[in-house]
Formats: C-alpha cells, sequence, structure tokens
C-alpha cells in the first residue's frame, strides 16, 4: 500500500506506515518482525478476517456504556497496552509517552521488564495526568533476587499485576536480528535488570536471555513463589491451549492473557483469535480471559469480544505510534481504535459489552459459504 501523502492519520496502517519510516531498519525489523519464517505474526491478524459481523438494526445507540472494571478501576474501553521492551527506541520518551496517553484515555498499560524506564517514572508520568492501572511484566529468571526486586519495585509503584510471560523459556528464532546484529543502542539502559550499557552492547539479545532467563521454568515453582512475595494480582501471558487456562486456574491465578508473543517466539503457533475460544471455555467465567497479538482495529477489537474476550492489548500499534509522534502519535493510536470499537457496536447495534455475543458473529467455512457461530 502506498504510504499516506497527508499528515491524516486515519487507521493504525497508516500509523504503521509512517512510524515505519521514521525508524532506522535495525529498530523497525526489530519491532515489525515475527520469529523465523513469519507465519504466525501474519496470521494474528489475518486470521480475524475469516469472521464477519452480523449487526442488528434499529436499535437506539445513542448512549453506549464501554467501559469496564478491571484491577478495581473503570476504565474507559476494553483495551490495555501490552508490555514491548525498549520502547526508547521507537521515541526518546519510550514508556514515559505510552504511560501518559493511555492515562488520557484512561486504560491500562503494562510495563516491560526491559522498559527503558524505570517502573517507578512510568507509573509517575501517568499519575499526574490520570492514575491509570500498570502492570508489571516479568519474565522468569535465573536470578530470584533480582525477580523479587523488580516485583517489589513494581508493588511499591503501584503496580496492580504481575504478567508473568510463560511463553519464554528460551528467545524465539529471529533471523532478523541475526542478519542484522541486534543491539539495544547505545545511551538506553534496561533499569530493570541491573545490568550496565557496556554489557548490554557487549551481548546479543539471543545470547543475553540465555544468561538471564530460566529454563527450568514450572507452574509449581513459579506461581507459589510469586504469590509468597506479593499481593499484586498474578497473570499468566502466553497461554495458547484449554490445557494452561485450566492449569492457571488450578494455581489461582486471577486472569490469563492469550497470546503468542506477537508471534515473536515459536512462529507456526496458532493465531491467538484461533486459539481464544478454547480458552474461553476452559475458563469457565472462573478466571479472567484477554488476548493479544495482531489487533490493528476497532472490529478486531469487537470480534475478539464476541468470541469470550474480557478485554484486548496491543504491542506493535504503540512502537508504531511513538515511532510516528510520540505522545501524540500513542494517542492518535488508541483514539483511532476507540473511535472504530465504538462505531462497530453502533452498527451493530451493541449499546454495552455484554451485547457482544458470538450472536454477532459469522464464520466463512471452507466451502466460502457464511454461517453463524
Ligand atoms: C518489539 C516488541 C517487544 C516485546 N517485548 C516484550 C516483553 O518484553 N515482554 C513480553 O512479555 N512481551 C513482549 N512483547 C510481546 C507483546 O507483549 C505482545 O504480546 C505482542 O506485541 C502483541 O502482538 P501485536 O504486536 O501484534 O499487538 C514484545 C513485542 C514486540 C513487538
Amino acid at each position: 500500500m502506498a504510504p499516506p501523502t497527508t499528515d491524516l492519520m486515519l487507521s493504525i496502517e497508516d500509523i504503521k506506515i509512517a512510524g515505519s519510516k521514521k525508524l532506522p531498519l535495525m529498530a523497525r525489523e526489530f519491532y515489525n518482525s515475527g520469529s523465523t519464517t513469519q507465519i504466525t505474526v501474519t496470521e494474528n491478524t489475518t486470521a480475524y478476517n475469516k469472521y464477519r459481523l452480523r449487526p442488528r438494526v434499529l436499535v437506539d445507540v445513542t448512549n453506549l456504556n464501554l467501559t469496564l472494571s478491571l484491577f478495581n478501576q473503570t476504565l474507559d474501553f476494553p483495551l490495555g497496552l501490552s508490555p514491548t521492551g525498549i520502547q526508547g527506541m521507537a521515541h526518546p520518551t519510550g514508556e514515559l509517552a505510552s504511560s501518559r496517553a493511555s492515562a488520557r484515555r484512561n486504560i491500562p498499560m503494562a510495563v516491560s521488564s526491559f522498559t527503558s524506564y524505570p517502573v517507578e517514572s512510568v507509573t509517575q508520568a501517568s499519575r499526574a495526568i490520570n492514575p491509570i492501572p500498570h502492570a508489571m511484566q516479568l519474565y522468569t529468571l535465573r536470578d530470584r533476587a533480582l525477580q523479587r526486586q523488580i516485583i517489589q519495585r513494581a508493588e511499591s509503584s503501584g503496580c496492580k499485576a504481575i504478567f508473568l510471560t510463560a511463553d519464554s523459556p528460551v528467545l524465539g528464532v529471529r533471523y532478523n536480528e541475526q542478519r542484522n546484529d541486534f543491539r539495544t543502542p547505545a545511551g538506553l539502559s534496561w533499569p530493570m535488570m541491573n545490568v550496565s550499557s557496556e554489557k548490554i552492547q557487549s551481548q546479543t539479545h539471543d545470547a543475553g536471555f540465555v544468561a538471564t532467563n530460566s529454563d527450568a521454568h514450572s507452574w509449581a515453582k513459579e506461581i507459589p513463589w510469586l504469590r509468597s512475595v506479593t499481593k499484586m494480582e498474578i497473570w499468566i501471558k502466553g497461554v495458547l491451549t484449554a490445557e494452561d487456562v485450566l492449569l492457571a486456574r488450578e494455581y489461582g491465578c486471577e486472569g490469563v492473557i492469550v497470546s503468542n508473543h506477537g508471534g515473536r517466539q515459536l512462529d507456526g503457533v496458532v493465531a491467538t483469535i484461533d486459539a481464544l475460544p478454547e480458552c474461553v471455555k476452559a475458563a469457565e467465567g472462573k478466571i479472567r480471559v484477554h488476548i493479544d497479538g495482531g489487533i490493528r482495529s476497532g472490529t478486531d477489537m469487537f470480534k475478539a469480544l464476541a468470541l469470550g474476550a474480557e478485554c484486548c492489548w496491543i504491542g506493535r500499534p504503540v512502537l508504531w505510534g511513538l515511532a510516528y509522534n510520540g505522545e501524540q502519535g500513542v494517542t492518535r493510536v488508541l483514539d483511532i481504535l476507540y473511535d472504530e470499537f465504538k462505531r462497530c457496536m453502533q452498527l451493530t447495534g451493541c449499546r454495552t459489552l455484554a451485547d457482544i455475543s458470538p450472536a454477532v458473529l459469522a464464520i466463512i467455512q471452507a466451502d466460502g459459504r457464511v454461517a453463524k457461530l
């Protein structure tokens, strides 16, 4: 598609094009790519296209309620910012800008352990505008003391939840990082990880990951330990199967995020929208089920809610917004998604989130016929 000729950013695709153009090759490919053959990163988005909408008409849609209650707060609409590392590479204001834009739109934000700014500064940035809930993303680390320190810093700075990223015992294979010899640019650090700039520069992402992350993690080792060190909610990020939803329930987790790390871990795993129905079924309403991966429009959000997700999260659109125009760029991303989601509700005759049920969806079958769900 040709890049937009004016500064009019009408869609997430416009912002993707404009933001990507501003990034050097190494950063652009690091942000935009998935692992190996790019099947999952692509399918995360295209899988939404097999669904069509079944609108109801002549419904009074003057007064809609898009709000949801999460982490004991009322939020503007069912969207959050997924944790993405090194936002300072997209724009010097990085996570501070994302936090401020989230506050303006009154939605939650998850902070990566590889944030370019300390969690204290990220939570503080939004507080002056609107005290939105933040979650702290955590990997299972070899160094328990460091892991504990991250948790304590997050809790002291007001974070409401830990998002334990469970899909990364080792790093996915990312050809772009190898081809470009990806390194976090000089001048950017990882203030939550206690690692010097020199060390960051000296290691590839893969080598650093192996040195830091534990591949010996398990449900039994991680969840009871997390419970013993924090009062924050515990969510598992990276679940794709009913079996793992059942385990998350068994271990008393508050929520799961159906996620494949934006197609950056194992290429060939199912698109998240395709994994969602079995996860929702296994949850039986006993654990919160959220989703990320490939969500690029308010209609995608609407489809995910119709299939049972309580809330959607986005990764790359925020990075594109940052690269395009810092805080204003992220604000534009969030406003586009808000407006598209609201209009989709109006044009399908849904007045509340509870109205968004499987009845609003049809699926295109293999023979081309469209069927109700
Ligand atoms: C550049 C980049 C960095 C990421 N860093 C992290 C991370 O540090 N921790 C994590 O759990 N997920 C990370 N993710 C995955 C996101 O949290 C999220 O699952 C994914 O981006 C959602 O897909 P989307 O980008 O298609 O919206 C990262 C994703 C990207 C694109």
